[in-house]
């Protein structure tokens, strides 16, 4: 037996018990006739002790920070215990040493506190995972993934694997792509998502599909991105928009009674689109705080200016030296024509630009208190105001510590349009993808006024963050036809692209719709954290590099010939 106990469960019923076990050398400290060496492995650390001064203490003395080592030896009571270890209460005392793995002295110290920095961690990965810190995100990570399965599994949903090398799907990110050795000239794209096949396996009779799936994307990199990432990915037939929602919040329910023991009201609440943007300046507003936006206009006519702001409570006592301080944030955003004003405790008002006449008005349509800040907002049209004032209510909830990481307001986001206009190509874009269906009463506009349609679509955002997206599908050949055409896609493209599909259409597609919510920014969501990067075990860093492994990397010119590919060096 290679050990019969690891090194988190010994307590001190174990004492007097003869035990081996195996695990990695974190500290050995010679105190002259005893010495201590913490002996690290997944599970804990358990102190062993070497008496007296005989060759298995030299032996142990002489181990390194990282050495992989066997011991046999007797459970023995503590006299100094340590309460953080929940195996504080007792020691080894070692009988026996083997050495079963040298290690260099490692590049940083393996511990919660941490010298090295996030480069050589992430080059030397496998020794950041061996950190609880990174250790528990992903045991974390497992949870999760084990209990959607459950979930989903027991409500009648398929896990089916889709393939990796694809075609193109346009989920408005580029592709990575693979050039076919067997194709010369051809290649494969990575899914940006498994959408297609998602509505195919409909089409094909399954009823529920599920899979917890990798995707790729090559777009800007930020804490909540990374270009391959995870999104528990649901197909349903024979649904509408509201039984997606239903199981959707089921889903999420369950999985926080499971994490972090609570649960939401049945049902989430659902704001339009545009009133997301009215009110909160954002399509992923964070609810758990108030500051809502608030028109002005009515009462400041300026002309060609929207004018809009929001109320901070209990801010009307800061300096000028924190006002300034807003301001340089607000200009280092590109947001400028912001000003200020204090609803002194008094009743009086205060204001570097503003008159008199104005603050009465201005506390009532914020429903000021004394105490409260108002920052005013001047723009040339309305949706840049209110998306500034959206990032300043942000930063100001950040300052105020609003944004309380164990407090979790889930909201569906509904009524996107179908299409936005995209100035530069002079075009349609889909908000979401085009597989999204139109509401049926929006049909008629797809001729004549494509940026009035609304689409049968829902975002799911928490606290801030978009954690899934999804629609009902356009299942008619004919209206999927009409929307590659206004998204510019020519007959011999659409049929390159998507013949597959359009074909697939034309043999009895039952209305279908789903949902993708972004496993990693769950995971994330779920313990607090804003970045995805730790709760997955191999992340690529800002520069979408792997540096452990050394990708991506150059070609040797013979894999680049069989790939038929010619660069000029
Ligand atoms: P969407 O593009 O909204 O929808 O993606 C679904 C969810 O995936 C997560 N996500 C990401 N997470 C980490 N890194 C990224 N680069 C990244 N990109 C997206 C987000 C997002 O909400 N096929 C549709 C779903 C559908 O219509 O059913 C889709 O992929 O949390």
């Amino acid at each position: 037996m290679f050990r019969t106990h690891n090194c988190g469960t010994l307590r001190q019923k174990n004492v007097g018990e003869e035990v081996i076990l195996a695990g990695w050398v974190k500290r050995v400290r010679n105190l002259g006739t005893v010495s201590f060496i913490d002996l690290r492995d997944h599970y804990g650390i358990t102190q062993l002790t070497f008496y007296g001064k005989n060759t298995l203490k030299k032996k142990a003395d002489q181990l390194g920070r990282e050495f992989v080592i066997q011991v046999c030896g007797k459970v023995a009571d503590r006299k100094s215990k340590n309460l953080k270890n929940p195996t504080g209460f007792i020691e080894v005392v070692v009988s026996k040493l083997r050495i079963l793995s040298y290690s260099k002295i490692p590049p940083f110290i393996i511990e919660e506190k941490t010298d090295g920095n996030e480069d050589l961690r992430m080059k030397y990965r496998y020794l950041d995972l061996r950190r609880d810190f990174i250790k528990k995100k992903l045991i974390t990570r497992h949870k999760i993934v084990f209990e959607i399965r459950k979930y989903l599994s027991e409500n009648g949903f398929l896990e089916i694997e889709t393939p990796l090398l694809v075609k193109s799907t346009p989920e408005g990110a580029r592709d990575f792509v693979i050039p076919s050795r067997t194709n010369p000239g051809q290649f494969y794209a990575l899914p940006q998502s498994p959408q297609s096949f998602k509505q195919l396996l409909m089409i094909g009779g399954i009823d529920k599909y599920f899979q917890i799936v990798k995707c790729f994307r090559d777009e800007d990199l930020r804490s909540d991105r990374q270009p391959e990432f995870t999104q528990i990915d649901c197909e349903m037939s024979f649904v509408e928009e509201e039984d997606v929602i239903k199981i959707s919040e089921n889903l999420i329910n369950y999985i926080f009674q499971k994490i972090r023991n609570c649960r939401f009201a049945k049902s989430f609440p659902r704001i339009s689109y545009k009133e997301a943007i009215k009110r909160y300046g954002s399509d992923k507003p964070d609810i758990r705080f108030e500051m809502i936006i608030k028109e002005l206009n009515d009462v400041i006519p300026k002309k060609n200016n929207r004018v809009a702001g929001i109320s901070i409570p209990g801010c009307a006592n800061y300096s000028i030296r924190q006002l300034n301080d807003i301001t340089e944030w607000s200009k280092l955003h590109h947001i400028r024509n912001l000003t200020w004003v204090k609803c002194l405790i008094d009743g009086k008002f205060q204001s570097p630009f503003f008159d008199q006449k104005y603050f009465k008005i201005f506390s009532d349509r914020f429903g000021a208190k004394p105490g409260d800040l108002l920052l005013i907002l001047s723009g040339l049209d309305d949706q840049t105001v209110r998306i500034q004032l959206g990032k300043i209510r942000i930063e100001m909830a950040d300052r105020l510590g609003l944004r309380k990481t164990n407090q979790f307001s889930p909201i569906w986001i509904v009524d996107f349009p179908l299409f936005v206009w995209n100035e530069d190509n002079k075009r349609y874009d889909s908000f979401h993808h085009p597989f999204t269906s139109p509401k049926e009463e929006n049909i008629y506009l797809l001729k004549k006024n494509p940026e009035k349609i609304i689409a049968k679509s829902y975002d799911l955002v928490i606290n801030g963050k978009e954690i899934g997206g999804g629609s009902i599908r356009i299942n008619k050949r004919s209206i999927q036809e009409s929307i590659f055409n206004l998204l510019g896609f020519s007959r011999k493209e659409i049929f390159s692209k998507f013949g597959f599909l359009m074909e697939a259409f034309e043999y009895g597609t039952p209305p279908h719709g789903g949902i993708a919510l972004g496993l990693d920014r769950f995971v994330a969501l779920l313990k607090g954290e804003d970045s995805i990067r730790d709760f997955i075990a191999f992340p690529k860093n800002n520069s979408y590099r792997d540096p452990m492994i050394g990708t991506p990397s150059y070609l040797s010119d013979d894999q680049l010939k069989e790939l038929h590919i010619f660069i000029k060096r």
